[in-house]
């Protein structure tokens, strides 16, 4: 059978997801809203871009779940995004019970389907997903740390006035202020990030790719980023779906890897067709490792709260 994804949630972060998952030539996508229409006319739009950008991908806009039935995976984006002022943990308990209605409703119609959760808070609503889904741990998976990388390998690219290409920047824990931005392991065509920037430029980079997210918020004022949201998580449902054993960074399930016990957050993982293939387990410092534990823990408080 051809690969199938279904895109939930034809919001801002939706339909970028769903057009990538086009421009990568996935040949079926479904984009479900309910907001009558929305998928529906979205989907029209895309289909009619096929003759333009030179792709052929099936791809349904809907508000009924039926349509959805044997996706491979389901890309989670329905709820409510951050307004200014709102941090992503105030979004908790509106999103859990989207989460729900949509989870239910996706496993009804395709029960070995993998998700993809990108609804925020991310890592807490991963575990919400993973937990009230009964799915296999590889088989429930966020997307953030690739977004929060994609936005430091950015700043990296400017401080250091390198190529994009010529930079690697690693990022893992949660997607929130207890972000892990690893600057010792981040690099300039290979160089070491300490060799090429200040100390300082570091902080600074540090800390706007913890606030990357807000600082988007704080410009659209109406809602929060969805150029590169969206293209990630395209990028990760595409890797599962083409079986690519890609490592890329994602919120997983963690059964004691980094002495983490029980939650689900940002950490290296190579994606193929069962989701979660691997979870890598890199060397760390004790600070970066008390950083994450610290994430973790905070995680976990969020998630005794639903
Ligand atoms: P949006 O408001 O543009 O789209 C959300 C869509 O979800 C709307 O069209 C709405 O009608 C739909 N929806 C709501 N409840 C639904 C339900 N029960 N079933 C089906 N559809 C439903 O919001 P946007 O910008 O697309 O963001 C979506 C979510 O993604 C937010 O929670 C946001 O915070 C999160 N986000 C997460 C990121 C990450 O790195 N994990 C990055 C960017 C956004
Ligand atoms: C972001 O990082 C709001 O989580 C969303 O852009």
């Amino acid at each position: 059978m051809k690969p199938k994804i279904s895109v939930v949630g034809a919001g801002n972060v939706g339909a970028q997801c769903a057009f990538r998952l086009a421009q990568r030539n996935i040949p079926e996508i479904v984009l479900l809203d309910l907001v009558p229409g929305l998928a529906a006319g979205k989907a029209l739009d895309m289909s009619q871009t096929g003759a333009i950008d030179g792709f052929a991908s099936n791809i349904i806009g809907t508000t009924d779940y039926q349509e959805t039935k044997n996706s491979n995976v389901a890309v989670i984006t329905a709820g409510l995004a951050r307004k200014p002022g709102m941090s992503r943990d105030d979004l908790i308990s509106k999103n859990a019970a989207i989460i729900s209605d949509v989870v239910q409703n996706v496993i009804k119609h395709s029960p070995n389907i993998i998700l993809l959760i990108v609804t925020n808070p991310l890592d807490v609503m991963t575990y919400h997903a993973l937990k009230l889904s009964g799915l296999p741990k590889n088989r429930v998976l966020g997307m953030a740390p690739l977004l929060d990388a994609a936005r430091m390998q950015y700043f990296i690219s400017q401080m250091a006035n390198a190529h994009l290409k010529e930079v690697y920047a690693e990022v893992m824990g949660s997607h929130g202020d207890l972000m892990l931005p690893i600057s010792r392991l981040s690099t300039v065509q290979g160089k070491p990030l300490t060799a090429v920037l200040s100390a300082e430029q570091i902080k600074q980079i540090e800390e706007r790719t913890t606030n990357g997210g807000a600082e988007i918020v704080n410009l659209l004022k109406t809602g929060s980023a969805f150029y590169a949201p969206g293209s990630a998580a395209a990028k990760m449902a595409a890797a599962i779906v083409n079986d690519t054993k890609e490592v890329i960074n994602s919120c997983c399930y963690l059964e004691g890897q980094y002495g983490i016990t029980d939650v689900c957050i940002g950490v290296p993982a190579k994606l193929g067709r069962q989701g979660v293939a691997e979870i890598k387990e890199l060397i760390l410092s004790d600070a970066e490792i008390a950083t994450l534990r610290k994430a973790a823990a905070a995680v976990k408080e969020l998630c005794g709260k639903l």
